[in-house]
């Protein structure tokens, strides 16, 4: 089973938006896919529950559930991890993912605060970066910002993959309200954003640690 989890101790900067959307895309290609959703909020979980019976399944598990388990036969499962995490929790909420991705919003408060996660994320976190895939992601750009172009610095600085820059666009948001995925909305309207989609799923094919836009 492949698990891909969604973290930043930063709220608001897209985990649950990139987890349902993440869901939706491996859903749509027939694979077995759980969202398990480790906020006490549950917003992955409300997603889920707007989704009809003619959508492509995708099966939710409650994460603040004790002895929580993963069926079998579950081939994708996506992780969304509230913010605020940290210490011990974030050290063993980190073991359960074979791959973690961070989403970042072009913002100064976001970036200090990326910056300040990802290190714990290496040191307290305890991330083996042989054995745990792990890459950023630019979430919400509007493009030729200045604001963006800090972030698109920092992010190229890490020692850790920049694999995709998400627009802002309020696509995700009519996409959420129907408990889809932009995968799953009319491809004319979505096009752009499944182009910038394409080289995060790229990553996540590769099996090796590499890809970084450089
Ligand atoms: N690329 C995007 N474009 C527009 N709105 C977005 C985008 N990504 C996230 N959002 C919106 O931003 C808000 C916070 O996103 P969310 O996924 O809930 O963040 P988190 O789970 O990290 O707290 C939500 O209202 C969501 O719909
Ligand atoms: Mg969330």
């Amino acid at each position: 089973m492949r698990s891909i989890m969604l973290l930043n101790a930063k709220g608001g900067c897209g985990k649950s938006t990139l987890a349902s959307n993440l869901a939706s895309h491996y859903a749509t290609e027939g694979k077995a896919v759980a969202l398990v959703d480790f906020d006490p909020q549950k917003s992955g979980l409300e997603w889920l529950s707007v989704r009809s019976e003619d959508d492509w399944e995708i099966l939710g598990i409650d994460g603040t559930e004790q002895g929580m388990r993963i069926p079998r036969n579950i081939d994708v499962a996506i992780y969304d991890v509230p913010a605020g995490i940290s210490g011990k929790n974030l050290t063993a909420m980190v073991k359960r993912a074979d791959t973690i991705l961070i989403p970042v919003l072009p913002s100064p408060i976001d970036i200090r605060a990326a910056s300040h996660f990802i290190r714990d994320l290496l040191l307290v976190g305890k991330v083996s970066r042989k054995q745990t895939k792990l890459a950023v992601i630019a979430n919400r750009v509007r493009e030729n910002t200045l604001v963006y172009h800090k972030l698109e610095k920092f992010l190229k600085s890490l020692k850790i993959p920049f694999i995709a820059t998400l627009r802002d666009t309020q696509n995700y948001i009519h996409a959420e309200e129907q408990g889809l995925g932009i995968f799953e909305l009319t491809p004319s309207l979505v096009a752009q954003d499944i182009e910038q989609w394409q080289p995060l799923l790229k990553w996540l094919r590769n099996k090796r640690v590499h890809g970084a836009i450089k």
